[in-house]
């Protein structure tokens, strides 16, 4: 877990405290799927580096690069592996890379970073091949992938560095590229591999030390007016240059070039004429840094001026953990491009540029451009005919004055927590006939947040847990063919499908799950997919409102009989199907709260040292608000009668005590993966636990506190370094919290003193950066964490 994680704490500890607009759902999914065993994976002993695929529905394939090999695996269940080469880097390649300082065998081998397909349905596959980029062409047929040895140069295709970020098109046969084209990594470029062969300047004005994320192309001389060209579109972070900062600062671009450019016929000779780049706004809260983007995907449209990219972004700064998606119209872009004002640098002082609003003349034809109409009109056919005028400003001033904004104005999403690192997006047509961009983002520990921003309203369908151990979701691929997600990591790939609506129970579940994918059909009393449904009016949705009015009638659920033993602690289950829902329990038709006698806790509930009162019939609710509208369900009716004394004492005590080690408790079963973690809403309801949670949290600033006042007065005998002082001190009391917090233990309620009754809770930090409170029982599988063992301690 990394110490990002760790601060993830503080999305449950203090967002209920605070009344930000952002603590309404943004950080809790609302149901939360758990590793399972039966999920498809593909891994081999041996590889690891699962980071590039290519799917090709064409052959039912997915290929995946790894470290030293392709494979090709069935694109309905990719554990079975149809085909597969091996690229391995060759010793004498290996022996030159460690010569030249790179570690044998984890920069001197060959990953491989490049998987396209071209037009006559071969591959093109390039490997980092031990700091020596090469690259080749890959078959299919007859089953069987081929590699077909004819090695090309992959120098400016793909990085040297297999550590480093970049990104690759294919457009019909020329491959478009941006990474590093030397040894050391720092000579970064855009490059066109074709007949005309193109390539950035090597100027910090067009690329400044850049990470290179995604790059893709829109279709734009489709139906346009303008006579314009078809464009690529770039997303990268670097370091700005229009900002006066002390130190570094990082921004987002967007750049783009245009598919016909020819590069100019003196000036920019074989290089873009048509480089533009633009800075990328999207507003974090809680910093005022610029945020950087991490992936891009674009959401297609027949119109491609509807063409939507999504893009998702993380602090600059290590201290925040909140991560977002913005998502940015393709003519939004086009306008600042083909409208908007230039940067232009001015020299003030003595050497210092700053970068500033050009307001002098623009020559035509206008900087940038592609050559449309207009430039046609003027003779110019081809980017040759360009003027030295109007290459020579755009030379010198690639950049736009303007930031382009979010579709949105803001986020579609925010959330505390685990990084995003990848995502894709779904266009999914829902009952009412629209279509909503259904986002699957993967995170830093291996989970996919499925969500949706409702007309503003941002909702996170579920959170599902892709690998057992955290693993950084490193490369997300959708197939809307197969409706399948796939996901790769270091460790392994992984597929899950796009939907499951079978696991939403009831009409209401199904209903307030709100999943453009799922609805609620009334024939067959089942929450099943949309698409297969062929007689919609048979089926409920309603994903901006929640509204289950239309849901049958719930059956009255029936009472189960449990047996009071005088004395003992009593557990009652019960499990809300979304984490967004708050329990309520009542007896005697009042509603109980959470006080010595009553343990209230995600699970359900304990009667702590039960006597005769408290016979009678307990019921479960659990209400969840969509729009502020409560919807409430019965969850659970328990008739806890007194024990009689012809009942065997030994079976009655058994089925009331709560161990969860007992396999013949009579408590209904609860499938595992719909275990939600305790949302911290559900939390405020019950304000001792709100107390607890308060003192939790001046713990932890308790404990920051004196570690970073420990540090300071280290670092303050020790040396006097400026620079990386405030910085690090925090980093490390992060460092320290996460090791000292892994596992706190809330105080309970007044303790029983009953040796077998350990109604002790534990709130144990899962790896997603949510917490996890478990009653009882778990506490013997934490003992070697040493955490605080006596109450009296805290
Ligand atoms: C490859 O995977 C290993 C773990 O299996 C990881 O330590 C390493 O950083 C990965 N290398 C790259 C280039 O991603
Ligand atoms: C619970 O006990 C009552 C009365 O003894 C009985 O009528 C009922 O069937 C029992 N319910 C269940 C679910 O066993
Ligand atoms: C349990 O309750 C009984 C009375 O109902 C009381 O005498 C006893 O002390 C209680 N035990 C504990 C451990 O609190």
């Amino acid at each position: 877990m990394s110490p990002l994680s760790a601060l993830g704490v503080f999305c449950g500890l203090f967002l209920p405290l605070s009344l930000s607009e952002y603590n309404t759902h943004n950080c809790i999914p609302r149901k939360s799927v758990l590793y399972q065993d039966n999920m498809k994976l593909f891994r081999e002993e041996g590889i690891c580096n699962y980071s590039t695929m290519l799917v090709r529905e064409d052959l039912g394939l997915l290929l995946l690069g790894a470290r030293e090999a392709v494979y090709a695996l069935d694109i309905n269940d990719i554990s079975i592996k149809k085909s597969w080469v091996y690229w391995r880097v060759t010793k004498e390649k290996q022996m030159e890379c460690t010569y030249k300082g790179k570690h044998a065998e984890i920069e001197c081998r060959n990953y491989i970073r490049t998987l396209h397909k071209v037009d006559d349905g071969r591959m093109y596959v390039c490997g980092t091949n031990a700091f020596s980029p090469t690259c080749d062409y890959m078959t299919y047929s007859e089953g069987q992938l081929r590699l077909e040895e004819a090695q090309e140069e992959g120098k400016g295709k793909c990085p040297f560095d297999p550590f480093q970020r970049y990104s690759s098109i294919m457009v019909g046969n020329d491959l478009y590229s941006a990474t590093s084209i030397n040894f050391l990594g720092s000579e970064p470029v855009v490059l066109r591999s074709s007949s005309s062969a193109l390539r950035t300047e090597f100027k910090s004005s067009w690329l400044n030390e850049p990470n290179f994320v995604y790059m893709d192309l829109v279709p734009e001389s489709n139906n346009n007016p303008e006579g314009n060209d078809d464009k690529v579109y770039l997303f990268f972070s670097e370091n700005a240059m229009e900002y006066d900062f002390y130190n570094k600062l990082m921004v987002s671009r967007v750049a783009r070039v245009c598919k016909g450019d020819m590069g100019g016929q003196r000036t920019l000779q074989r290089k873009w004429t048509s480089f533009l780049k633009a800075r990328l706004d999207c507003s974090l809260p809680e910093s005022s840094l610029p945020s950087i983007v991490q992936d891009v995907f674009l959401l297609k449209n027949d119109d491609w001026s509807k063409s939507v990219f999504y893009a998702v972004f993380t602090p600059q700064s290590s201290l925040s953990d909140i991560s977002a998606v913005c998502a940015y119209s393709v003519s939004a872009i086009g306008d600042v491009f083909n409208k908007g004002k230039f940067k232009t640098p001015v020299t003030v002082e003595t050497s210092h540029v700053k970068w500033v609003m050009y307001s002098g003349e623009v020559p035509t034809p206008r900087p940038g451009a592609c050559i449309n109409n207009a430039a046609r009109a003027l003779g110019m056919e081809r980017s040759l005919d360009l003027p030295d005028k109007t290459l020579q400003f755009i030379r010198d001033r690639p950049l736009m004055d303007e930031a382009v904004r979010p579709l949105t104005g803001g986020p579609l999403l925010v959330k505390k927590g685990a990084m995003f690192t990848r995502l894709v997006v779904d266009n999914v047509l829902a009952l009412d006939g629209e279509r909503y961009a259904v986002m699957f983002i993967g995170t830093e520990n291996g989970y996919v947040q499925k969500a949706v921003n409702y007309a503003g309203e941002m909702f996170i369908i579920e959170e599902i847990q892709l690998y057992q151990t955290p693993e950084a979701i490193r490369t997300l691929r959708l197939s809307s063919s197969t409706g399948q997600l796939y996901a790769g990591s270091d460790f392994g790939a992984v597929q899950m499908p796009l939907s499951d609506c079978g696991h939403y129970e009831s009409c209401l579940d199904c209903v307030l799950g709100r999943d453009p994918y799922c609805g609620w059909d009334l024939s067959t009393g089942i929450c099943s997919a949309v698409a297969s449904s062929s007689s919609d009016t048979n089926m409920i949705q309603s994903l901006k409102d929640g509204d289950i009015s239309k849901c049958p009638k719930s059956e009255t659920v029936k009472p189960e009989n449990y047996t009071l033993v005088p004395g003992n602690n009593i557990k009652l289950p019960c499990h809300p199907a979304s984490n967004l829902a708050q329990v309520h329990w009542l007896f005697l038709g009042q509603q109980l709260h959470a006080d010595a006698k009553y343990y209230i806790y995600i699970g359900g509930i304990l009667i702590l040292n039960a006597s005769a009162s408290d016979a009678g019939q307990y019921t479960c609710e659990s209400v969840e608000q969509v729009k502020s509208r409560p919807h409430t369900r019965t969850m659970a009716v328990y008739q806890l009668r007194p024990h009689t004394k012809a009942e065997d004492v030994e079976e009655a005590s058994e089925m009331t005590t709560e161990s969860p080690h007992s396999h013949n408790t009579p408590l209904p079963e609860v499938p595992q993966t719909l275990e939600p973690p305790l949302p911290p809403e559900s939390w405020s309801v019950d304000s001792r636990v709100v107390g607890l949670q308060v003192a939790v949290a001046l713990l932890s600033l308790m404990l920051l506190g004196l570690v970073a006042w420990n540090l300071y007065k280290r670092s303050f005998r020790n040396r006097s370094s400026e620079n990386s002082g405030a910085g690090q001190v925090k980093r490390l009391s992060v460092d320290y919290i996460q090791n000292r917090t892994s596992v706190i233990k809330l105080l309970g309620p007044t303790p029983s003193h009953n040796a077998n009754n350990n109604h002790h809770a534990v709130v144990a930090f899962k790896g997603n950066g949510e917490h996890h409170f478990s009653p009882g029982g778990n506490i013997s599988t934490m003992d070697g964490l040493g955490y605080i063992d006596n109450e009296s301690e805290i």
